[in-house]
């Protein structure tokens, strides 16, 4: 299966950016975590039901030209897995938006690390695998990282899928540095949900968007918990970030987008990291300019 999708276009790494291995190694742990785990789970338990043809939705209203080369950031990527919900194909919400959105950049931020949070069920997923393949937690961190940007690298080319192996946090001023200022479209913050992790991907994610752009968080809470998993902290952290800069959380819903649990803060257009009513301005879409 792997052998059909070639090798990736060759494209110069950002500083930073995690760099994919450039073929399959026979017995290597990433390849083993990748074609055992990864595709697996994200084959068939993705939390792809829940929401992401509502992102993409919510994307395609706001840039209705899906040509358009959107720049994305997805912080906590994982690969999409829930073993509570129906048998899907679609994989994670990377790759959904990869495939649906022909132009679009993704920058991915994940450290992979296990246990990163006890109350989160990814992250007791991600320990129970580690102790399945015999890896430790370091070992299992570089192996899934070299088997996600393998895959997505070879299947959407190292120009439009980039992965940042390093916690939100860290990765922040690496991508601030490799960005035009403000100019992140839709920056999906999916990482740690704790209160203080929601809070300060927040804030440090919140400049790096362009006007017209959209921070959405996911976790956030709506009509009904996701996977009987609740994260009040998100919601808070997300309130206070939105009470602090007048902005309004708008919150979807299953087929409203931006979907279930997810909440959604959005940069006026003519607002920028200078201060609101500076000077720039947006066209039709996200498409902005200064
Ligand atoms: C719920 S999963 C992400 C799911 C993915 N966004 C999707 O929709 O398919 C949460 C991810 O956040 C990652 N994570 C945990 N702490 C993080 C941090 N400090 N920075 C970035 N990612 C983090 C975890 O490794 C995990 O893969």
């Amino acid at each position: 299966m792997l052998a059909s999708i070639g090798s990736p276009p060759a494209c110069a790494p950002e500083a930073g950016q995690f760099v994919a291995p450039t073929a399959p190694e026979s017995g290597a742990p990433w390849m083993k975590l990748l074609t055992d785990h990864v595709l697996y789970w994200r084959a068939r338990k993705a939390w792809s039901q829940q929401y992401y043809n509502d992102v993409f939705q919510f994307i395609a209203k706001r840039a209705p030209d899906l040509q358009q080369p959107l720049r994305i950031v997805e912080v906590g990527t994982a690969f999409g897995v829930s073993a509570l919900l129906a048998r899907l194909t679609h994989g994670g919400l990377a790759n959904y938006l990869l495939q649906r959105l022909p132009r679009a950049q993704l920058y991915a931020v994940d450290p992979f690390l296990s246990g990163y949070d006890p109350s989160d069920r990814h992250a007791h997923a991600m320990a129970a695998i580690a102790s399945k393949l015999g890896l430790n937690k370091t070992e299992l961190s570089v192996a899934w990282a070299s088997g996600m940007a393998y895959d997505l690298t070879a299947r959407h080319g190292s120009c439009r899928y980039r992965l940042f192996h390093m916690r939100s946090q860290d990765a922040a001023p690496f991508l601030g540095a490799a960005f035009p200022k403000a100019s992140v479209d839709v920056a999906f913050i999916d990482g740690l949900h704790t209160y203080e992790g929601t809070k300060a991907d927040a804030e440090a994610y919140w400049p790096l968007v362009a006007p017209g752009g959209v921070l959405i968080f996911n976790d956030y809470g709506g009509p009904r918990s996701f996977a009987g998993m609740t994260f009040p902290g998100v919601r808070r952290a997300v309130d206070e970030f939105a009470a602090s800069r007048a902005k309004n959380v708008s919150v979807g819903a299953p087929g409203k987008p931006p979907g279930l649990s997810n909440a959604f803060i959005a940069k006026t257009r003519r607002e920028t990291a200078a201060g609101p009513n500076a000077d720039s301005y947006c066209d039709a879409g996200l498409g902005c300019h200064f």
